[in-house]
């Protein structure tokens, strides 16, 4: 498969068609945050399966619809249903949501994520900023052919998770309250959770947290210029940080617990940024 530059741009064009203006800002929020459209003001629903060149979700709690609207009066699109790599895509699969936001548009995304902890001073229901993150999976959604469109063929890294936007969000999150913490992300395939010597070993390369989303997002928004506020809750301590299985009901059980909090400080870094 080709994905050239009007790969993308049908997709946009069908959703701009339909919408009838561009967006500013994207949203991709984790599953375990609950229904998005609570913190949006709906002004149009897109099912994935209609727009062409897109993707379908096959995640459980994961909606699968493209949402438009307002948060505090700023232009938002949000995904109801994520994309990630253990549901067979290729890498280069993952770059159409971030390559499409873009061509509606958007000039800043928020991602966030279920993640495990491997920092032991983390406890499940933290809200943690990502500030940098680590994949040694061997691909990127980069990979393949340039589209100079969207940006450079080689492109640096090491702001991607803009110290600009993280500033703002520990603003925030002192003024309201919140506690956040600030860690590194360690990007696993999955579907499996992690061995204990895989978060032994992720511990000692530096990594706070693990997951199975938002890396390929953040890699697509940053070659294009993007700007990225990524961050994840806590729903576990990572296999072998405690001695305790780790269970699909105790990830979705925090995200329940935390889901308010986190749509809260969410509307407000959006009316900030
Ligand atoms: N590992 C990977 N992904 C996750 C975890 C975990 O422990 N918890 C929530 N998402």
């Amino acid at each position: 498969m080709e994905y050239n530059f009007e790969y993308y741009k049908k997709a946009a064009d069908y959703i701009l068609k339909i919408v009838g203006h561009d967006v500013e800002i994207g949203l991709i929020l984790g599953s375990s945050i609950g229904s998005v459209k609570e913190i949006i003001d709906v002004e149009k629903i897109i099912d994935y399966k209609d727009i062409p060149n897109f993707l379908i979700s096959t995640a459980e709690g994961h909606e699968g619809k493209l949402i438009i609207g307002e948060v505090k009066g700023k232009k938002v699109v949000a995904m109801s249903g994520r994309f990630h790599y253990y549901e067979g895509y290729t890498f280069e699969q993952l770059s159409i949501p971030i390559r499409v936001f873009k061509l509606l548009g958007v000039k800043k995304v928020i991602l966030t994520n279920a993640a495990g902890a491997i920092n032991k001073s983390y406890k499940p229901g933290d809200i943690v900023l990502i500030k940098d993150h680590i994949k040694l999976t061997g691909s990127s959604p980069l990979r393949g052919k340039n589209i100079e469109e969207f940006g450079p063929r080689f492109f640096d890294v090491t702001d991607m998770y803009t110290e600009r936007l993280r500033k703002l969000a520990k603003t925030i999150a002192k003024k309201e309250s919140i506690d956040v913490k600030e860690g590194v992300y360690f990007f696993a395939t999955g579907p499996q959770f992690e061995t204990k010597a895989e978060i032994k070993a992720m511990g000692i390369l530096g990594a706070d947290l693990v997951g199975m989303s938002t890396v390929t997002e953040a890699l697509t928004a940053a070659h294009t210029n993007i700007e990225v506020l990524a961050m994840s809750l806590v729903t576990n301590m990572a296999a072998g940080i405690v001695d305790k299985k780790i269970t699909t009901e105790e990830v979705e059980e925090i995200g329940k617990l935390s889901r308010d909090k986190l749509k809260k400080f969410i509307s407000s870094i959006i009316e900030a940024m």
